[in-house]
């Protein structure tokens, strides 16, 4: 699936659901970060099957998750029908209605157009909002990216990185540029342990890695997968589970009240 490009991003949201809950379970602790209240408004950004919404709408706030792939949307509107979902693009959605705060878990970094995104966001908050985010940060699972490129340079392909892993003063840069005053933003190491056993690296890229395996043809695929774990065993497979090497940049934001 492609979430970045202007293709129509197609993803299977119940093997989201079923095989990579870490997602949204990791999604926890940023919601700590959001400190939702009974009285706002909330909007969850690239909210997939929406289980951090459904979250965020216990506390009382009214939330609206927005998400561009319409198997995510049917998946969280089944899960949690009392919530409102929205079918949008990132960089470049608009509401009538401001928002006290904006969320963000593990969407973003499939977006390489960030400005937009971040003029979208500015543009959605009430003066005074915050925006509150998760996503991959500089060197997020470079150690299957690196193995990827390794295999697939081998065997005369070229691997293109879909993802956007920025640096934090890259980051804070980027939203002072859009009017944020940064109020916290942390990196860290989140050694992240993949479900599905032997097989869980394997699922993790046939679900998120079609992009980073895009040049190689179809029957090619189960051979580079092997030849990826293979180069990986040593470092991100232990006890019969693969962890992969996440890392995670942490963001708080504000604009300006008015
Ligand atoms: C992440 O959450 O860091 C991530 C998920 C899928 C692909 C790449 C990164």
């Amino acid at each position: 699936m492609d979430r970045s490009s202007d293709a129509e991003p197609e993803w299977d949201s119940r093997a989201y659901d079923d095989a990579h809950s870490f997602v949204y379970e990791y999604g926890a602790d940023v919601l700590d970060l959001l400190e939702p209240t009974a009285d706002e408004r909330i909007l969850d950004l690239g909210c997939g099957t929406g289980h951090l919404t459904g979250r965020i709408a216990e506390t009382g706030a009214s939330v609206v998750g927005l998400d561009r792939s319409p198997e995510m949307l049917a998946t969280a509107g089944d899960t949690y029908p009392d919530c409102e979902f929205v079918r949008a693009d990132a960089r470049e959605f608009a509401f009538a209605e401001p928002f006290d705060a904006v969320f963000s878990n593990a969407a973003l970094h499939w977006i390489r157009d960030q400005d937009a995104v971040l003029e979208s966001v500015a543009g959605a908050l009430a003066p005074g909002g915050r925006f509150v985010a998760e996503l991959g940060g500089t060197g997020n699972v470079a150690a299957i990216v690196g193995a990827v490129d390794g295999e697939l340079e081998r065997r005369g392909y070229t691997a293109d990185n879909p993802w956007y892993f920025p640096s934090v003063g890259e980051y804070a840069s980027r939203l002072e540029a859009h009017g944020f005053e940064v109020r916290y933003a942390r990196m860290f190491d989140r050694p992240t342990e993949l479900d599905g056993g032997a097989d869980g690296l394997a699922a993790w890229l046939e679900l998120f890695g079609d992009d980073l395996l895009a040049a190689v043809p179809d029957d090619e695929r189960e051979v580079v997968v092997a030849a990826v774990e293979d180069d990986l065993r040593e470092d991100l497979f232990a006890d019969g589970t693969w962890i992969a090497d996440y890392r995670r940049l942490r963001i708080v934001a504000v604009l300006p009240s008015a």
